[in-house]
């Protein structure tokens, strides 16, 4: 099926050669005169749009002048050999330890067979090396250490902790040995557990697969936006001692894809608000729809045809902001036979969100911040992303975004304005700062029209949330205990942090309004459990519905950069629902 797009962003200048973005100074005088300026054709988010994608290249003059730069993602080749850890051959052999591996004999010999093999090449050097850098196998310690005697320049030591199971304890030992591999500058890595004795032949899937995403995630720098960026010396990943086999290359293949999809979020997320506006990312949604055009069409609709679908909440949200609102849907349709289920994944699409006339104001409101506003419909495209690959049999998938932008203008919603929403419903809007909800009212009213049987949104939509749970886990509301252990059970696998929380009804109170069927913020208390209430009044009964508050994952203070949370959970739960 081709890419079918109804209405494409509007916004957009067409290409013309004439003018180039390098030659800044003779655009900004472009821009002086006409105001619009056409800059050079590039693809817009550099390294997730290449190939049959440079087709759509598009034009557009950014505010600020501000156009990321093409990067070449790092094209990284991972493979599961059965090579003797004593003569694998390249920069670095990554060793993935327990305390317990790392205990030692009263001869001070490690018992362990694989460290034992290595101490004995490295004539006792590597036991007499990790004792003098106090290394223990404790998670998050590493040391590398160039010694000679192995076929591999230089050994690593990564430490796993007491015990190492869960999917989030191999994707960090994936991490550490990417942190390793750019320090060392190394072009060839392997990595081996020192101990895989006790893994089932599933498992042993599994971690290899966590390896992978935790390497190409951990080596993934966004630098885009920077004028000057290193080039990424690795080219190849060795899985060594967890089997090798066309399965094993099949869940590798998963992992690139899945990985694929989250770095693409990742951009999404820390595009600025200048540059990723609601049209560019409809823009976005499109190319992927074009580059696995076999499986997924796009169609975007522009604020006229939302208004013809009656859709006042969404469209009051998007009134304050010169940059028009765009509705995305794509649509996943399975390649050999018809569906036998139907999924909807909604996400928050608000590309900037300054608060409205509620505007955000005091020291931790995190106004610049905002742009992770669309971190939901990253979340959501992304997975579009990896699901274009994956092409997952008898599921069909509708991804569905109301992305627009929260400003403030004499055009904008005032406090105290009543919107009615596509399903008839009228909101008085006590906040313009509870933006999210009012968005998501008309994208779940179309994801029901859809006809899907099962819904998850995902959206960065409450402060509370972030307050209840922190920066690493993400807030489950649904009513259905079927739908909470399926994604549950994705999250598991995906080593994602979810936790439920409450659908608490008798909260609803706090919701009601004086002259309309609700407002759009209760009280402070349970801010995160009012927002998924006011949700709920928007999805079908017979549907299944899960809201995921991601306002804490979304974001790595520590890294300032986006986490593509949510994107592996997604792709999993798709494929829970395969046949
Ligand atoms: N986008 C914010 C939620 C948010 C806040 C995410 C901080 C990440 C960090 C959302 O639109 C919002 O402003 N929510 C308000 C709701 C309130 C007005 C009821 C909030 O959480 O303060
Ligand atoms: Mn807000
Ligand atoms: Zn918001």
């Amino acid at each position: 099926m081709a890419a079918r797009v109804v209405t494409l962003a509007s916004a957009f200048v067409h290409s013309s050669s004439s003018a180039s973005s390098s030659s800044s100074s003779s655009s900004l005088f472009r821009q002086r005169l006409s105001f619009r300026i056409t800059l050079t054709v590039k693809p817009f988010l550099g390294s997730s749009s290449r190939g049959k994608l440079m087709a759509h290249t598009i034009a557009k003059a950014t505010l600020g002048l501000t156009l990321p730069s093409i990067i070449e993602p790092p094209k990284i080749s991972f493979a599961a050999k059965d090579v003797d850890v004593v003569e694998w051959k390249g920069d670095i052999l990554a060793v993935g330890v327990t305390e317990k591996d790392m205990a030692k004999d009263e001869n001070s010999k490690f018992p362990n067979p694989i460290l034992k093999k290595l101490d004995a090449h490295l004539s006792g050097l590597l036991a007499e090396a990790s004792s003098e850098e106090d290394f223990t196998g404790k998670a998050g310690q590493s040391v590398v250490l160039r010694l000679p005697g192995l076929g591999s320049k230089r050994i690593g030591l990564i430490g796993l902790g007491k015990t190492a199971s869960t999917a989030s304890a191999f994707q960090g030992l994936g991490e550490a040995v990417a942190a390793a591999a750019k320090t060392a500058n190394a072009s060839d890595v392997a990595v081996v557990l020192a101990d895989s004795t006790g893994l089932s032949a599933e498992l042993k899937l599994a971690t290899a697969s966590a390896i992978a995403s935790g390497t190409v995630l951990g080596i993934h720098e966004d630098t885009r936006y920077k004028s000057e960026s290193k080039k990424l010396a690795l080219k190849s990943v060795d899985i060594l001692g967890l089997g090798a086999g066309p399965e094993l290359d099949k869940k590798l293949k998963y992992a690139e894809e899945v990985s694929s999809g989250i770095i693409f979020g990742r951009e999404l997320v820390n595009s600025p608000a200048n540059v990723l506006t609601p049209a560019v990312l409809a823009e976005e949604a499109s190319k992927i729809a074009s580059a696995y055009s076999d499986v997924l069409s796009a169609t975007i609709l522009t604020a006229k045809q939302c208004e013809e679908l009656k859709m006042g909440s969404y469209l009051g949200v998007a009134a304050a902001s010169a940059n028009p609102p765009h509705f995305i849907h794509l649509c996943y349709k399975p390649l050999n036979g018809p569906a036998k289920v139907k999924l909807a994944l909604v996400g928050k699409g608000l590309t900037f969100d300054s608060g409205g006339y509620n505007i955000k104001t005091g020291p931790g409101c995190s106004i610049e911040l905002m742009k992770f506003d669309m971190g939901g419909s990253a979340a959501v495209l992304g997975a579009a992303k990896a699901i274009g690959q994956v092409k997952p049999p008898g599921v069909e998938v509708h991804f569905i975004i109301a992305a627009c932008e929260n400003m403030i203008s004499g055009t904008g919603m005032r406090p105290g304005d009543i919107v009615t929403a596509s399903n008839g419903k009228t909101i008085e809007v006590n906040n313009t700062d509870a933006e999210g909800r009012l968005t998501l009212a008309d994208a779940l009213v179309y994801a029901c029209n859809q006809g899907v049987e099962k819904i998850v949104d995902l959206a960065t939509l409450t402060g509370a949330c972030v307050v209840a749970l922190g920066p690493s886990v993400a807030g489950v509301f649904t009513p259905s205990d079927d739908l909470a252990k399926e994604v549950f059970d994705a999250a598991e696998i995906s080593g994602e942090k979810l936790w439920r929380m409450p659908l608490e009804e008798s909260y609803w109170d706090s919701m009601k309004s004086g002259v309309a069927d609700m407002v759009n913020t209760g009280g402070r208390p349970g801010g995160a459990i009012t927002a998924a209430l006011f949700l709920k009044q928007f999805v079908d009964e017979k549907v299944q519905w899960m809201h995921i508050d991601i306002a804490g994952p979304v974001w790595n203070d520590k890294k300032k950069s986006a986490t593509g949370f949510g994107i592996a959970t997604l792709v999993e739960w798709v494929l829970t629902n395969s046949s």
